[in-house]
């Protein structure tokens, strides 16, 4: 029996990628800004439907790093706990100093009074993830960072085409990242890509994604190699022509679990050991890219994992643990919610490629 993780990269036809590399091959053009990446980013920006330049870079975590550069963070940056590491490592590698403020404990994003009290005047930025696509209460962040003169970042990595209010979520704060890792919903096998409102911000990641280069002798400033390969690029066009039905099988396995463990028939089986699900932010719109569920107590969880890999099903304790328990220096704070929700969520496996039979093994292990 095949295993089955917690997320399954999409593959394309095989045949669309050859076709690509066909291209690269004739024009002997792998990497610095070729016109793969470039067809890439046009795409990313109208499938988006932004006015303002896409920057494809390397991977998401250095699309966060050159977001703070570009935007000059260097004190201290107030962040979630409850989010991957490199939401927190990132201005530590930068030398910021990171304050976490919690969560809400019902959409699981950054909540915006916790922020606000967390803010000195050594503060110089938020740093917000949109929890699993799940939108960030972006106008009183956005609102928060404005009133105190700080710049405002998204970590969008779980957040590609996720609309609120009728407009690209990457529309709010200074800047956004989303990421095109291979286990994200559109992926360009690693990648990801940035995007700043503010036109001479957007211009600075331009070039400091590419050593920082004005023409071929010149130079804006410092930058490093965040490039995207045209290989990659063309692995991410290649998932962008079938993202729509990517969304689609996620959004039926979803509808599937939704079904069989939230409904009103599924209450009475389960409501001892789940919790209600992850509220969506009113206005926004889902994109399928995870499946969490939040159990009501952590031996649950474990229980749960146990039965499920049983199975040769491997979900994933995510976001586990809470970042402050990871062993880094941050300034002290209280995050009572996102510790108690890190250890008692789980991530469903979802891809595109899931099949009935696994969805339903997967639903009698966790009602087990
Ligand atoms: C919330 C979050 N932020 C940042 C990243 C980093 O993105 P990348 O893997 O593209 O560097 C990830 C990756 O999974 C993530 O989940």
């Amino acid at each position: 029996m095949k295993s089955v993780n917690v997320t399954e990269p999409f593959l394309p036809p095989i045949e669309e990628y050859i076709e690509h590399l066909k291209g690269i091959w004739e024009r002997n053009w792998l990497t610095n800004q070729g016109p793969v990446v470039q067809e890439l980013e046009q795409k990313l920006q109208a499938y988006h439907q932004l006015q303002m330049p896409v920057h494809c870079v390397a991977n998401g975590s250095l699309g966060l790093l050159i977001a703070l550069k570009a935007l000059g963070v260097k004190g201290e940056v107030i962040t979630t706990p409850f989010s991957y590491v490199a939401t927190t490592a990132c201005p530590l590698w930068e030398g910021c100093t990171v304050k976490f403020a919690d969560i809400e404990p019902d959409t699981l994003t950054i909540d915006p009074r916790a922020v606000e009290a967390a803010i000195t005047p050594q503060t110089e930025a938020i740093l917000a993830t949109h929890v699993f696509g799940n939108p960030c209460d972006v106008e009183a962040l956005d609102a928060i960072a404005a009133k105190h003169g700080l710049a405002m970042i998204y970590d969008a990595a779980h957040a590609f085409g996720v609309r609120y209010k009728g407009k690209s979520i990457l529309e709010y704060g200074d800047a956004s990242m989303v990421s095109l890792h291979a286990t994200k919903l559109m992926h360009s096998v690693e990648g990801g890509f940035v995007v700043a409102k503010d036109s001479a911000v957007s211009d600075k990641i331009e070039w400091m994604r590419r050593f920082g280069h004005k023409g071929t002798d010149d130079f804006h400033g410092v930058g490093v190699n965040a490039k995207l390969s045209e290989l990659h690029a063309a692995m991410g066009l290649c998932c962008l022509n079938h993202v729509s039905e990517v969304f689609e099988r996620r959004r039926l396995c979803s509808q599937y679990y939704d079904q069989r463990l939230f409904s009103e028939g599924a209450k009475t089986k389960v409501n001892t050991k789940l919790g209600p699900g992850i509220q969506l932010r009113h206005g926004a719109e889902k994109n399928y890219s995870y499946y969490p569920v939040i159990f009501d107590n952590e031996e649950a969880v474990i229980r749960c994992i146990e039965n499920l890999q049983k199975e040769l099903i491997f979900p994933r304790r995510y976001f586990y643990p809470v970042l402050n328990k990871v062993g880094f220096k941050i300034l002290e704070s209280d995050f009572g919610v996102s510790e108690s929700i890190a250890r008692r969520i789980l991530c469903l496996p979802l891809s595109a490629q899931m099949c009935e039979r696994r969805l339903e093994a997967i639903v009698d292990a966790v009602l087990q």
